[in-house]
């Protein structure tokens, strides 16, 4: 069947369907999560951390995530597949952030980009969206703001709660199509998908959104560091890769592996 678009992720919340977001960097983690149904994919500068091995998501550039949405794209034909604009892409203006986001649908074939920031950013949206790019918002807690925010801290608290309602508004009028909410109260969240008419995403933003985004090495245990205390881990992937891994070298090692079944007479 064809590809999710952006109308469909509307009418779910007009019919009050709540549906869940994953990150993907690869063919195997694409395909799979495109099999378990997962409507949106988003190929994040998560992967910054994830798969580079940098301690933020500052140093990411488009030519790194440019391999990573061809990889999701060529490996999906469902889902709808949103590029992340990286750190240092978009900001001087909208000028600059059309030339990014044109490479990631046109190089990348991404149906949509996401970028970071609320009402600062309403003009690289509006170029964007009036060029036929459907822009996906990123509110709370930006991660590549990090040393502008102070570290990675909950947003949208006492008077921050009118500056993220502003910012949500703001996206929303610029023409973005949803809003990822990051790291924002509960209720401050419930209320902002309450007033706007666009899909609210969150990740460490309560039950009251629309959508909920994980990072998938985090949801499925990949890591081995900590990870942040709103991710629940579904499943233990790196205990399971490491059982297999030292099973390999013990069997090579002690000549059990390859049995005559793996071998050419
Ligand atoms: O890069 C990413 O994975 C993200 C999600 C956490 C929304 O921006
Ligand atoms: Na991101």
């Amino acid at each position: 069947s064809a590809r999710v678009r952006i109308h469909h992720l509307q009418q779910a919340k007009q019919r009050g369907e709540k549906w869940a977001m994953l990150t993907a960097y690869d063919t195997f983690s694409a395909g799979i999560f495109e099999e378990a149904g997962i409507p949106v994919l988003l190929v994040g500068d998560s992967s910054g951390n994830v798969v580079l091995g940098y301690s933020s998501t500052v140093p990411v550039t488009v030519d790194d995530l440019l391999v990573m949405t061809k990889a999701v794209t060529r490996s999906t034909k469902r889902a709808l597949i949103v590029a992340d604009l990286p750190f240092g892409s978009y900001e001087s203006g909208p000028q600059q952030a059309f030339d990014s986001a044109v490479r990631f649908l046109k190089e990348g074939g991404a149906q949509a980009v996401k970028l970071e920031g609320g009402a600062r950013v309403a003009p690289q949206i509006r170029l964007l969206v009036d060029a036929g790019i459907p822009v996906m918002a990123h509110i709370g807690f930006t991660p590549q703001s990090e040393h502008a925010l102070g570290g990675f801290r909950v947003q949208g608290r006492g008077a921050g709660a009118e500056q993220l309602l502003a910012d949500a508004r703001a996206v929303q009028e610029a023409g973005a199509f949803a809003v990822v909410l990051e790291m924002v109260p509960a209720a401050i969240a419930g209320q902002v998908t309450e007033e706007l008419s666009i899909p609210t995403i969150g990740i460490g933003a309560g039950v009251g959104c629309d959508a909920q985004v994980l990072v998938w090495p985090d949801m499925a245990g990949l890591g081995g560091g900590r990870v942040p205390t709103f991710v629940k881990k579904y499943a233990d992937l790196r205990g399971e890769l490491l059982r297999a891994t030292r099973e390999f070298a013990d069997e090579v090692h002690s000549g059990v592996f390859p049995g005559p079944e793996h071998s050419f007479e």
